[in-house]
């Protein structure tokens, strides 16, 4: 490259990225590149797509033999499918992750707030390009997986049926359901995606870039030495894509994307399970009733989440994990008390309260007794914090989420890997 040809990739660039940035944030301690990696996916997965293209007719005749025909017959067309999917999955890991992360650093309190927000959007673009992308090989997996995820919304009183029926465009998944998902999946999220994604970085340039990592005994406000975007951020990003394109590449020339016969609507697979991201909320259908399962729990969970940066908290705990020594002791008994009554209850309702309950599923044994319960648990458990431990409330409330997000994922766990045939508990597989 020449040098003025350097100059001008080099004044390129730095519209994009800050001309300079505060050493501390360069930390693989601070972001875990988990941001940039998301950003690589989502590019990776636009880029596949758009190839896939080619390949896809989205009709209930067609689709099957499409993917056959794409996996066996065009040069690439296996290896790609393989991206595609496993950058999916992926960009769920990762962006979880993300969230976790910036949760932990406390990178969503003002002038964050707003940022939070955007993520969230995002990350739900995220699940949604997911699900609907899982329709589209029209394969026993993907047929039923929709099947049973869509049957949740008939548990919504009064309009759940007919959201259900919107979505899918009739009764069940049919040729209509496949044009739905086709074009949310292939037009409208990506677009929403790529429409959100410039908000989120420019929240991020508005707040003066990422939040500057400091230990529990520095005061907040010491930025530290600036060095030059370039090539000190810049370089660190491209090797942190280079190494994220490897990675997914190798474990795309290794293990295939799942294909099952083709979708046969009189066969429903046993067990029928959802996606693996939704197991979770099937888990916890197997135990509330669906109302509290399916929507005043999830419902709350995610105003909870939305609602995170804009709790009064008590202290300034922007760039230290965990914001303190005691914040990370409590978030990790809070990890090992959620697995443990999580493990607990699960069992519990499993083998002894079965038989106790017999009959239809009604509201209050099912849903507002055991719901009362866990919200008389979590503030029990707030309370203890706040007054027992004299946590502040940024600890409490980092305890707090610790405590359920560990229960959501323990649910996921065992509703992915721990139900076998008829749903019933099995020990692995
Ligand atoms: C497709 C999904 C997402 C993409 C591509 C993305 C991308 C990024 C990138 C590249 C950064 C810069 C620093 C870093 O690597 O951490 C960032 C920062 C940030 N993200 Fe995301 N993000 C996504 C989802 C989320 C989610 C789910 C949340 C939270 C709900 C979130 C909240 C934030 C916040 C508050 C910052 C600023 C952090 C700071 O100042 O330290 N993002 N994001």
């Amino acid at each position: 490259m020449s040098n003025d040809q350097r100059k001008y990739f080099r004044n390129l660039l730095l519209h994009f990225r800050p001309s300079e940035v505060p050493e501390r944030t360069l930390r693989l301690s601070l972001t875990w590149s988990l941001g940039g990696m998301a950003v690589v996916l989502v590019f990776l997965l636009i880029g596949t797509g758009l190839l896939l293209k080619f390949a896809y007719e989205p009709s209930p005749e067609r689709a099957y033999d499409s993917i056959v025909y794409l996996e066996s017959q065009i040069p690439f067309g296996q290896l790609i499918r393989n991206i595609h999917r496993w950058s999916g999955n992926g960009l769920i890991f990762v962006g979880f992750l993300h969230l976790l992360r910036v949760f932990y650093t406390g990178a969503f309190m003002a002038p964050r707030q707003l940022n939070w927000i955007f993520g969230l959007a995002l990350f739900t673009a995220v699940i949604f390009s997911n699900f609907t992308g899982y329709l589209l090989p029209w394969d026993q997996i993907a047929y039923w997986a929709i099947t049973i995820s869509t049957s949740m919304l008939d548990y919504l009183p009064g309009v759940g049926t007919a959201i259900k029926q919107w979505i899918l465009g009739g009764t069940e998944p049919g040729p209509a359901t496949l044009i739905n998902f086709y074009a949310l999946h292939t037009a409208i999220l990506p677009a929403l995606l790529l429409f959100v994604l410039p908000f989120h970085f420019w929240r991020i340039r508005k707040a003066n870039g990422l939040v500057i990592p400091r230990s529990p005994i520095e005061e907040p406000g010491t930025t530290g030495p600036m060095v030059d975007a370039m090539p000190h951020l810049i370089v660190r990003e491209v090797a942190m894509a280079l190494l994220l394109l490897a990675t997914v590449l190798a474990i795309s020339m290794f293990f295939n994307a799942p294909l099952a016969e083709q979708a046969n609507p009189g066969l429903s697979p046993n067990p029928t399970k959802a996606p693996w991201y939704f197991m979770g909320l099937q888990e916890l259908l197997m135990h509330f009733h669906p109302v509290f399962s399916v929507f005043v729990i999830p419902l709350i969970l995610v105003a909870g989440l939305a609602y995170i940066p804009y709790i009064n908290y008590q202290a300034e705990t922007a760039g230290v994990w965990f914001c303190s020594h005691k914040g990370r002791k409590m978030a990790l008994v809070a990890v090992i008390i959620a697995i443990v009554t999580t493990l607990a209850a699960v069992l519990a309702d499993e083998f002894l309260t079965r038989d106790s309950l017999a009959g239809p599923p009604n509201m209050i044994n099912n849903g507002l007794v055991p719901f009362a319960v866990i919200v008389a648990a979590c503030t029990g458990f707030y309370v203890l914090l706040r007054k027992g431990f004299k946590a502040n409330n940024n600890e409490a409330v980092q305890a707090l989420f610790t405590l359920l997000v560990t229960a959501f994922v323990v649910l996921t766990v065992i509703g992915v890997w721990f139900r076998g045939t008829g749903m019933q508990l099995m020990w692995a597989g």
